[in-house]
């Protein structure tokens, strides 16, 4: 059962980001001490819960989505379900007309089925999907498979005959172009385990060619994640857009479409009012591609992070305080098992008290609950000085935040709530410690 209560706020889209007024935290207008006072209630009354959770805002998540409206001739969307996958989410997403959904696994198929999605509106992606998710694929008639590997085109053609259906494949080609973001989340680099490389595509040519049960749809790219300017996708452009003219020789067909994938950055250490945000130009960029784009091909893509990320932040309460020489070490009772992206990728997020009572500023490190040193979300930041039990609201956390969750330590998932002008809805209820464990009984 979704649990709904209703409120009753003015949201500002033009104050997005967050701005203390009278000392209490504000997030894109919205005085957040009023709204997660109302979630505390809503979930000790129904849940028996005093922990951590994930809030998400419908205004930030439609004002992300319809930046796409309308500026990018004849481009279509396919939301990056990995990066924030809620069915309720996926529920807001479905109703932005011009998106579909990049899924990467079987369930993700069914996640989106569930929100509302046809296969038809979705492309799968993804190096290693198994034969039972590529039957789960053609059983739903998916608009493509972004292949990795020929031995992928093979494995899918002997599927989609065996089953007498067409399966569209989309060949995702490693370019080899660096971009200038973390190590970990460069994909586009030679030596990167994804995509097909160009002197591989021969082979493709002659399956697709030699088996009616395998169409080639398009070519499609994906660099990396949090890239902060266009050159990169030009430069990747220009790659697909020559490697869709020796497709289209080779097998005396059109293609559809190219993919540019996704990867638009946003920089979370602009988070004031009065800063202006720094994210990838995307406006500047739409315009730029509609001017220099006079080839036959759609361009299509798959954003993530760019709308989920500014949507979510993580709401935490202060356990306990300790001194050391130097930083106050503050123990939250969230931790990497909610977040992990400082602990994996060292990523900056920033922690804001929810309410400032005092003029002085102390030395902290933001820490979680989790026998582990790695657990923590900040080290040695200067923040008001906070006391056990204030709220910390850690931002940007929409995106790769719950969806990275895991249960280490035996910690339960957390609750994901989702806030309207006139809603907060519980999109998804806290795990118990038994749910944790139910698969280890009666097996
Ligand atoms: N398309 C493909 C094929 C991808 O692999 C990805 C992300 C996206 C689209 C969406 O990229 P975005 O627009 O969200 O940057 N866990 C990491 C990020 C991993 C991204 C992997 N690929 C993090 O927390 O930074």
């Amino acid at each position: 059962v979704l649990l709904v209560y209703i409120i009753s706020i003015k949201s500002k889209i033009d104050q997005m980001y967050f701005e203390y007024k009278n000392n209490i935290l504000n997030w894109y207008g919205v005085n957040l001490k009023n709204i997660t006072r109302k979630v505390d209630e809503l979930l000790l009354k129904e849940y028996n819960y005093e922990g951590p959770y994930y809030l998400y805002s419908e205004s930030l998540l439609n004002d992300r989505l319809s930046r796409f409206k309308n500026i990018f001739r004849k481009s279509k969307f396919y939301y990056s379900v990995k990066s924030l996958s809620n069915i309720y989410i996926l529920k807001r997403v479905k109703k932005f007309e011009n998106f579909g959904l990049d899924v990467v696994s079987g369930a993700e198929i069914l996640r989106g089925l569930s929100a509302g999605f046809s296969g038809e509106e979705m492309v799968y992606a993804g190096v290693g999907k198994t034969s039972h998710e590529i039957e789960l694929g053609l059983e739903h008639k998916l608009k493509s498979f972004h292949v990795e590997s020929i031995s992928e085109v093979r494995q899918i053609e002997r599927i989609s005959r065996k089953n007498g259906v067409v399966a569209r494949i989309t060949a995702r080609l490693n370019p080899d172009i660096g971009v200038n973001t973390h190590h970990y989340i460069k994909t586009g680099i030679e030596e990167s385990k994804f995509g097909i490389l160009p002197e591989e595509m021969k082979q493709l040519y002659d399956i697709v060619t030699h088996s009616p049960y395998i169409e080639l749809s398009g070519l499609q790219v994906h660099l990396g994640s949090q890239i902060m300017s266009s050159a990169p996708f030009f430069k990747a452009l220009k790659f697909l857009q020559k490697n869709a003219s020796i497709a289209e020789k080779e097998l005396k067909k059109e293609i559809e479409y190219l993919s540019l994938g996704g990867g638009f950055g946003i920089n979370y250490k602009q988070y004031m009012k009065g800063k202006p945000l720094k994210e990838f130009p995307l406006e500047e960029f739409a315009q730029k591609l509609n001017e220099i784009n006079n080839s036959p091909w759609r361009i299509d893509f798959e954003p993530g992070r760019f709308i989920s990320a500014p949507s979510g932040v993580l709401v935490s309460n202060v356990l306990y305080i300790k001194q050391r020489q130097k930083t106050g070490i503050v123990i939250c009772n969230a931790g990497m098992s909610d977040l992990i992206r400082p602990a994996l990728y060292s990523a900056f997020h920033p922690i804001l008290s929810m309410e400032i009572r005092s003029n002085k500023k102390r030395k902290y490190d933001i820490v979680g609950p989790i026998c582990e040193s790695g657990d923590f979300f900040a080290k040695g930041i200067d923040l008001p000085v906070i006391d056990e039990g204030d709220k910390l609201i850690v931002g940007f956390a929409g995106a790769y935040g719950s969806v990275m969750g895991s249960n280490y330590n035996s910690r339960p998932f957390i609750p994901e709530i989702l806030v309207s002008d006139n809603e907060i809805e519980v999109i998804r209820r806290p795990q118990s410690g038994t749910d944790i464990f139910q698969y280890e009984l009666n097996i």
